[in-house]
Parts: C-alpha cells; structure tokens; sequence
C-alpha cells in the first residue's frame, strides 16, 4: 500500500517531499519552513560578513544578529540580552548545566535532575558526577511526571541547581516546571530546563515561570539544524564552555552563524504566529489517530495519556509485537515514525524514559513514538492507522507472545 498525501497547506514543506511519504517524526527534526529558507539565504551569500569586523558588512551581520536575538527573546518573553545562540539543544543544555555548576562549584556540588532527561542533560550530569559532582535522579510517576515534592525533598544546603526538561521528547508528557520553578527560587537554587520540546509548541513565558536557564533548538520549529539558544537570566551565575574570543556575552566563543540564527528567529516567530492554531490542527489529528487505534487495534496502550501533553506526539505500546519491527515495516510503506528519540535510535535497549514510567522491558520495546507536524493530515492519519491495523496482523501473527 503506497500512502498518499495532501499538504494542509503548503506551509513548511514544499521542498522536502519524497512524494508519498508520511513523515511523523516531527520530535526528531522537521524540515526548514519555505519562510525561514528565504530570509537565511541572503547570509550565506551576499551578507556573509563576519559580526566582529568593523565594515559595513561586518556591521549588517551584527545588527541582523542582534534582531533575530531579539525576535527570538520576544518569542519566550525573555529580553534581549538574555539569549545567548548556541549550535543547538545539546550545546544549550551543556552550557547551562556545566556552565552553572562550575560557576556555582564554590556553593556546592549537588545537582537535581530527573530520570527522564535527554541524553543531553544525562549524559552532561553523568560527565559532571566523573568530576565531583553529586547528581540526584528524580524518578517520575506512571504516567511520566516529576512530582514536584520530590524536588523540594531533595533539596540540600549544598544543591547549586536543578534541571527539569519543559516536555518529554519521547512522551510529549509536560513537567510542572511553573512549580518546580517556585520550590528553586524559594531555596535559592537555580533553575535549568530543557524546553527544546516545548518552545514553538507550547507558550513558554520566562518572564513569568521563575525559570533562570532554558534551551531551544531551532530544528524542532522547522527552523535550520545547527542552531538554538540558551536563555539566561540576568545575573545567573555562568561560566563558558566553549572559550575563545568574546562572542555571545563572552559565553559562547566562535563566529556567530549568522544565517542558522536568522532562521532560528524566523522560525521561533513564525512558530509562535500560529501557535494555537497549530495546537488545535495537531490535537485533532492525535486523537484522532489515539481513538483509531484503540478502537481497531487490541492491547494498545498510550502512554502518559492521562498527564498534559505537548499536542503534537503519541507513545503507544503494542503488546506482542516489537517496536524495531514495526518500524520496518512502516518504513517499507513510506511511513516515518520512530522508537524512542533520535538520539538513541539503533540502541537495542528499551526506551528508559518508559522505563522509568514502570512499563516492562517487553511493554517498552513495542513502544513506538508518533509525532505530528503541520503538514500532516486526516488522511495521513487515517492511512497510518490502516498501516498498523495490517502490520499488527502481521507481527501478532508470528509472535509468540500471547495478546
Ligand atoms: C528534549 C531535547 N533536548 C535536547 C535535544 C538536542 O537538541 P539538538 O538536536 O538541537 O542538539 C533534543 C533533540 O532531540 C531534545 O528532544
């Protein structure tokens, strides 16, 4: 069965089409919206100049910079002099976590994370316990949440910060980050969170969450790979990671990639210009695709379905069947989905986010991650669930474990 698609409208994707394929992996990447590919090309070519020199087109490369750091400030309610541009999620969350703990090492070495962070945040803790550091792993409930008392009940004299992810790539499951944002600034601890989910999906207001450092990505809001931020409040205790010349603030040495920043802003804008319309468009099409499956496939079960979540994406375990081969077959029709997050595709592990959420190994391996885009449609949704209707057939058929 070869799928067909119609584009809602041809908003962000025009460009991108392997004619026939339905790509629901927005969590992982998405492609460059038609807008953001415009206003970038200008800044590899005719405004190539470098932001630091002294000429004029030195000088336009540092007032676009410094514009699309404030469109991109706007779009979290953060002011200008508190983004700081990075390569990315990864590089923003390194910053913030190292960045903070060796600024703040004179004050303690405790840190608070959860057991569901991105490997950007894990594996950084995990590189600072190797130093010293101490790190407290919050689990989280069944259904993906950090419970906030955990946070306050770990709190030490010598916790220096904590850093809870806004929205679970895996889940889309939505931390409390407004409350855990409280119990930090009541005990005078500094906040980092990983919104690379959320931002773009999900209103994110820094100015009213007692947040001190977030991360954005810019490939996550059909914005160019390569780029994100780091928000940090005025005087958060920071050091750099990268060291080199004075860019950003002095937080982040190396020529500034104009052209990536200018799409990161665009693409945060636009974003944001159609946030709530975008939310309406892909919540219909998740439950739509959530109600399908329940109704015509047995022993499916959503996970963290009963906590808020980002609109956009869909866990779902199917008993008996496994989720490497399921892949596999959607893949085989055009249909793009994924296990887990990129970042850990090709690992034979199950999901530890999952995990984490008491699924068993086995309910964790037929887990597979939907996550919607603009572009996708009714139809799309209603050809995938077909797809699976068929593949479960398929793969329950020669399973050995009893459905
Ligand atoms: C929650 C989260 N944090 C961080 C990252 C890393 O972002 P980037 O790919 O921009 O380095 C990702 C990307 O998958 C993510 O989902």
């Amino acid at each position: 069965m070869k799928p067909s698609k119609t584009m809602r409208a041809k908003t962000a994707n025009s460009v991108t089409e392997d004619e026939g394929m339905i790509y629901l992996d927005h969590n992982a990447t998405t492609p460059v919206h038609d807008r953001v590919f415009e206003v970038m090309v200008p800044y590899l070519r005719q405004h190539f100049g470098n932001a630091s020199s002294f000429y004029r087109i030195a000088r336009e490369a540092k007032d676009i910079l410094e514009q699309s750091r404030k469109n991109i400030a706007a779009c979290i309610g953060a002011e200008h002099d508190e983004i700081v541009f990075t390569s990315g999620g990864t590089e923003a969350d390194n910053l913030a976590i190292r960045g903070a703990a060796r600024a703040l090492h004179h004050k303690g070495n405790h840190i608070i994370t959860s057991s569901i962070e991105h490997q950007a945040v894990l594996r950084t803790c995990q590189a600072l316990e190797k130093e010293g550091y101490r790190v407290t792993y919050l689990p989280v409930g069944s259904q993906g949440v950090v419970n906030p008392d955990d946070v306050r009940c770990n709190i030490r004299s010598d916790t220096i910060l904590i850093s809870i992810m806004y929205a679970n790539n895996e889940t889309g499951v939505i931390q409390p980050v407004d409350a855990i944002g409280q119990i930090a600034r009541e005990a005078d601890v500094v906040f980092h969170t990983d919104a690379v989910q959320a931002v773009g999906k999900i209103p994110v207001q820094v100015d009213v969450q007692a947040v001190d450092l977030l991360s954005l990505s810019a490939h996550k809001m059909y914005g160019p790979k390569g780029t994100g931020a780091l928000y940090v409040k005025r005087r958060t205790p920071l050091e750099p990671v990268l060291t080199g010349g004075p860019h950003e603030y002095a937080l982040r040495a190396g020529t500034e990639n104009i052209a990536g920043i200018v799409g990161c802003a665009a693409a945060g804008s636009l974003a944001l210009a159609s946030l709530a319309e975008d939310a309406q468009h892909m919540s219909r099409l998740r439950d739509r695709f959530e109600t399908a499956l329940m109704e015509q496939i047995e022993a499916v079960t959503i996970n963290g379905q009963s906590a808020p979540r980002i609109s956009n994406t869909s866990n779902v375990s199917f008993a008996g069947m496994d989720s490497e081969s399921v892949l596999l077959h959607l893949d085989l029709r055009g249909i793009y989905a994924s296990a887990g997050s990129a970042c850990t595709t090709g690992s034979a592990e199950p999901s530890r986010v999952l995990l984490a959420m008491g699924l068993s190994k086995q309910e964790a391996q037929g887990a597979l991650r939907f996550s919607f885009g603009k572009d996708n449609t009714e139809e799309d949704i209603d050809c995938v669930v077909d797809a699976l209707v068929d593949i479960s057939g398929i793969l329950r058929s020669i399973s050995s474990v009893a459905v």
